[in-house]
Formats: structure tokens, C-alpha cells, sequence
């Protein structure tokens, strides 16, 4: 088999990765707070469900690592498996030529949307597949995989053998499943059965190994519902050559789970042959995995049955099993958004070419308005439904009217009438203390809401302190104080106090959106101390005689023209 299995091409050796800014990590520090995402398949382009993962675990990572920690973020790509290997061949080019396109896209994606991992995932990586067989090699030494026939209903659309329960109430198999034959064929599985006991008794020990904690309570009725099966972990090459070897029997490839399930741990240097050499990180440093940020189709069975089962049998103590945040659906009309199925997008207004495609929504409202809107209208855990319509009212009412209007109103002002320095004063009043017990209170209150990653929960904070010093201008109203020149105290105070809070939100807003953050500091004319963190943040982080710089618009306007 030639597909590259030679090759020593170590998958953040092609990436940009390395060029990338923000803070890079740094190992050997002790345990790093291990984020990683579900890897996407490289069978079609990269949509918003996509984005909307990768978004959520970087905002994460920049969030925990502005409130002190040491961070490692993981993401990247399912490279392998029989879609792929069909989608090639439709294509007319090799699964390599295929997958390289895509993943590029991907990672081209992942760069505008400013997704900064510090490790990245590809299946096809020589490292991964070195794990993947050492463990298939240890089960199948210690007799936990075996091989049989199987005779039965087998859908060739959707490559998989069908259970009875598969059947429609009257029996047929339903038009998901295309042409059903019968057929048979000999398969390697994993006895599964002989651990189910053990991971309900984990789950029922464990109840915060799942957030939200519905999602656990689903998980383990289903495992109740899976014991006795065990799982088919292999094809024959004869139907799928684009896949890992199994290293006991060069007629198969693995097939998904020890492939996919696997980089969590091999990318995190589990088993690393040549730790220091390799270029993954130290286990010791990350595991066990803080975070598996997933959506909720993936974590019955794969993530919540198979996983930890693969990890307990490979000798992963309780101790170190991870930690699985599940996020929900973004659909459009109350449907998943997928790859597969094309929702018509009937709005009334067309300013976003194709809603499903995260480069369209970017080229009208930037790459930090779709993170904005990706993070602000959910809640972690929820589904929540795309329009064209709440895109950009998030858009042009909190970004524009609200958070840039601010900035620029304050920016103007203190230019007009302080010529753009902040200068010590002693004016002060109630609503002046109102602003900054608002906005000093913003750093606990977001460490509140991140305990459960409810990063809406932190932007809305961030939105309403930004309504309340845009109130707070215009009830201390200094565009009138400003014709007099007595009330130049006043004036100053509260020019101060503006700027002042914008330097605080640019630091709050700076996970989600990191580039607002630094545009927003650039005008102020501020630099953040080197390693700020929440704790750092202070009343009185623009001193006296700062300069500010000059304003500019944040969130140009998008225009939405009349319907009709
Ligand atoms: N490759 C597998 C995961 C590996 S383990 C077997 C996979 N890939 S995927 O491309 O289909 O999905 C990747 C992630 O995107 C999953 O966590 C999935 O839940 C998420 N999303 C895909 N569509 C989604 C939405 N419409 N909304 C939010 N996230 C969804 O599954």
C-alpha cells in the first residue's frame, strides 16, 4: 500500500502553524489545561457547524489562558475513511490529492477566523498511525480483538451493516440507508461487551465527567441499552484502501473509531516513540484532556461509549479519563446545518451569499462578526438557528451601534476637547461610580459564566457595559460641559472614564474576538502589560497624560436594503 505511509511528513510542518501569532505554548511547565475539538471530515468544504466548534474551543483557550493558565489547544482533520476514498474518486483525483484540498481549506478558514491551535491534527500524519497500530497491536496480543463473519442487511450507501432496529415501523429499510443487500464478511471487533460494566459504574461515580449533565444521563441510559455488542473496528481493503493498516492482518484498514477516536491521545503524545524528537507534546504535560469539545451527534456512540472504553482498555487509569463539553446544533429553519443536505435560505434580504459557508458570512461582517454572532447567540449546550437577519441585527446593533459607536464617540471628544490626552482629575459623581463598579466587576462575573462556558453569558456583560458608558456619555452629556470652560474638570473625568472602560472591555472581549481587542487598543493608543491576565485588570490602566490614538470605524455599517 502506497498512500504515504512512508512519508515522514509531520502534519505542523506544512501548516502555517508555527507563523501564527498569539501566545504559543510552552511545555515542560506541568499540566497545561488540554482543550481539544472533534477533527472534522475532509470530505467537503468546511461549514458554520464547523466554524462554530473551532471558534467555541478558541475563545476557550484564550480565556482561560487570560485568566492565568497554561493552555494547549488540539484541532484538525479526519483525513481517512470511505467517504473520502468515494468523494476522490467522483473527483477523479487520488484520496491524496482530495484530502490536501480540502484540508487547505480548511486551515485557510481556520487562518481568516483567526483559530489559532497549538498543535494540529492530521490523520494521515505518520506519527498518529504509529499509536493507532500499537494499540490495535496491544488488544489484539491480549485477545480483546477478534475476528468473525457477520451475515446481514447492509446498506451500500451508507457503508455500514443495518440492526433490526434499523427497520421502519413496517419493516422496510428507509430511503437513508439506499440499496440494502444482504451480505457477508469477515471483520475484526473489539470486545466492547467486556467493559461496558466498568464505564457505567465510571459514569455513575463520575457525574461531572459530561457538561451538560442531560448529556451524561443520556449517555449512560444508552449504555445500559449496549451491552453485549461489541464493535466492528476493520474493512477489508478490498472496499476500503483509504485507511491504517491493521497491523496484524494486511488484508484490512481500521475502520473509524481507532483511526479517528485515537488523536486526542496520539497527538497529545501518547506513546510518543520519540518524545523530544517528535514535535508532539509531553502526555505527562496534558493529559488527562480538560475539555473534548464535541456536538451532541457525536457523543453516543463515539466519544462517551467508545472512547473511554478504548482508553481503559489500553490501560488509562479512572483517574485520567476526560472531561466532554457538548455543544449543540446551529440549524437553519430548525435543521442541522450539514454537508449533506441543502436548506433553501429564503430571506427576504440577501446581503450573505450562502449562510452554510463561513467565508461568506466573513466578507460582509469580518471574521470577528461571525465569531461574535457564532458565540453571542447560543447558549453552550443549545441549538440555536442561523438567519441572514439575526446576523446582522448582532452586527449593526451591538457591534456597531453600541460597541464601535462608543469607541468612536469617546475618541472624538476627548480630541475636541482635550486635544486627545487624558489628564488628571478629581471630578467624580455617582454615575461615574456606577460605570466603574460595572465595569470592574466584569472579570468575576465572567469567571462565573465560564465555569459552564457560557461565553453568551460574558459578550452580553461586555454589550451592556459598553450601552451603559454610551448612557452614561450622554446623561453626563460633556458635549454641552465642553462650551464651558469652567467644566473642564468635568470634562476630563469623564473622558477618563470612557477610555477607561474601553481599554477594560478590549481585554474581555479579546478571546472572542481577538482582533476588535487589538484594533480597539491601537486606537486608544494602549499597549496591555505582557502577560495582563483578569486578575490584573485595575480602575486606572490609562494613566495620567496618555495619549490616545486616532479613531476609526470598528463596524462599518452593513446596509440592508428594503425588501421588495
Ligand atoms: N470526524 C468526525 C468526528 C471524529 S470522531 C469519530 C465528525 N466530523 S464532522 O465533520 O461531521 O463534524 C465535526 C464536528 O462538527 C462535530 O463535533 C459535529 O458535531 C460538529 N458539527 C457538524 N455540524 C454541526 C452543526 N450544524 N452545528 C454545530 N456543530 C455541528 O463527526
Amino acid at each position: 500500500m502506497q498512500w504515504g505511509w512512508g512519508s515522514t511528513s509531520a502534519a505542523e510542518d506544512r501548516l502555517p502553524l508555527k507563523g501564527w501569532a498569539g501566545p504559543s505554548w510552552v511545555g515542560g511547565m506541568g499540566k497545561q489545561f488540554y482543550i481539544t475539538t472533534a477533527i472534522d471530515y475532509t470530505n467537503g468544504a468546511p461549514h458554520i457547524g464547523h466554524a462554530y466548534e473551532k471558534i467555541l474551543a478558541d475563545t476557550m483557550a484564550r480565556f482561560k489562558r487570560l485568566a492565568g493558565s497554561e493552555v494547549y489547544f488540539l484541532s484538525g482533520l479526519d483525513q481517512h475513511g470511505q467517504k473520502v476514498q468515494l468523494s476522490a474518486e467522483k473527483a477523479g483525483v487520488t484520496p491524496e490529492v482530495f484530502v490536501r484540498e480540502v484540508s487547505d481549506r480548511f486551515i485557510a478558514l481556520w487562518d481568516r477566523l483567526n483559530v489559532r491551535p497549538d498543535g494540529w491534527v492530521e490523520t494521515t500524519d505518520v506519527r498518529h498511525k504509529r499509536v493507532v497500530q500499537d494499540m490495535l497491536q496491544q488488544l489484539f496480543d491480549e485477545g480483546q480483538i477478534y475476528k468473525k463473519s457477520l451475515r446481514g442487511w447492509y446498506s451500500v450507501r451508507q457503508e455500514q451493516f443495518l440492526n433490526e432496529k434499523d427497520r421502519e415501523a413496517d419493516g422496510s429499510w428507509g430511503g437513508q440507508w439506499g440499496l440494502v443487500e444482504e451480505r457477508e464478511e469477515e471483520n475484526y471487533y473489539f470486545r466492547l461487551s467486556d467493559h461496558t460494566a466498568w464505564l457505567r459504574g465510571y459514569l455513575e461515580t463520575h457525574p461531572d465527567m459530561i457538561y451538560p449533565a442531560n448529556r451524561q444521563t443520556q449517555l449512560l441510559n444508552a449504555v445500559k441499552d449496549s451491552e453485549g455488542v461489541d464493535l466492528c473496528i476493520s474493512r477489508p481493503k478490498s472496499r476500503l484502501t483509504w485507511g491504517i493498516p491493521l497491523p496484524f492482518d494486511d488484508d484490512y484498514v481500521t475502520f473509524v473509531w481507532f483511526d479517528a477516536l485515537t488523536n486526542y491521545a496520539s497527538f497529545a503524545g501518547f506513546r510518543d516513540r520519540e518524545p523530544g524528537v517528535s514535535g508532539l507534546p509531553r502526555w505527562e504535560d496534558l493529559w488527562p484532556c480538560d475539555a473534548h469539545v464535541i456536538g451532541k451527534d457525536i457523543l453516543i456512540p463515539a466519544h462517551g461509549i467508545y472512547w473511554p472504553i478504548m482508553l481503559h482498555a489500553c490501560g488509562v487509569p479512572d483517574e485520567q479519563m476526560p472531561k466532554i463539553l457538548v455543544h449543540g446544533w446551529w440549524n437553519m429553519k430548525g435543521k442541522k446545518v450539514s454537508k449533506s443536505e441543502k436548506i433553501e435560505d429564503d430571506s427576504v434580504v440577501k446581503v450573505i451569499a450562502d449562510l452554510v459557508d463561513p467565508n461568506a458570512i466573513a466578507d460582509v461582517v469580518g471574521a470577528d462578526g461571525l465569531r461574535y454572532f457564532l458565540l453571542a447567540d447560543i447558549a453552550t449546550g443549545g441549538d440555536s438557528d442561523i438567519s441572514e437577519e439575526r446576523i446582522l441585527v448582532r452586527y449593526n446593533k451591538d457591534l456597531a451601534d453600541i460597541l464601535g459607536n462608543l469607541l468612536n464617540r469617546t475618541l472624538n471628544m476627548a480630541r475636541k476637547y482635550l486635544g486627545g490626552t487624558l489628564v488628571a482629575t478629581t471630578h467624580d459623581s455617582e454615575l461615574h461610580a456606577g460605570l466603574r463598579e460595572a465595569v470592574v466587576a466584569l472579570p468575576g462575573k465572567a469567571l462565573g459564566h465560564m465555569k459552564t462556558w457560557q461565553i453568551h453569558q460574558v459578550l452580553a456583560d461586555i454589550i451592556d457595559g459598553a450601552r451603559l458608558a454610551n448612557e452614561f456619555v450622554d446623561k453626563t452629556a460633556p458635549f454641552k460641559l465642553a462650551k464651558d470652560p469652567a467644566n473642564a474638570d468635568a470634562v476630563a473625568s469623564i473622558m477618563r472614564h470612557v477610555a477607561e472602560a474601553m481599554a477594560h472591555f478590549s481585554v474581555m472581549l479579546s478571546p472572542a474576538m481577538p482582533e476588535t481587542a487589538a484594533r480597539i487598543q491601537g486606537q486608544l493608543g494602549w499597549v496591555p502589560p505582557v502577560g495582563l491576565t483578569l486578575g490584573d485588570l485595575r480602575w486606572g490602566m490609562l494613566p495620567d497624560g496618555h495619549v490616545l490614538g486616532e479613531p476609526q470605524p470598528l463596524f462599518p455599517k452593513v446596509q440592508v436594503a428594503a425588501a421588495g
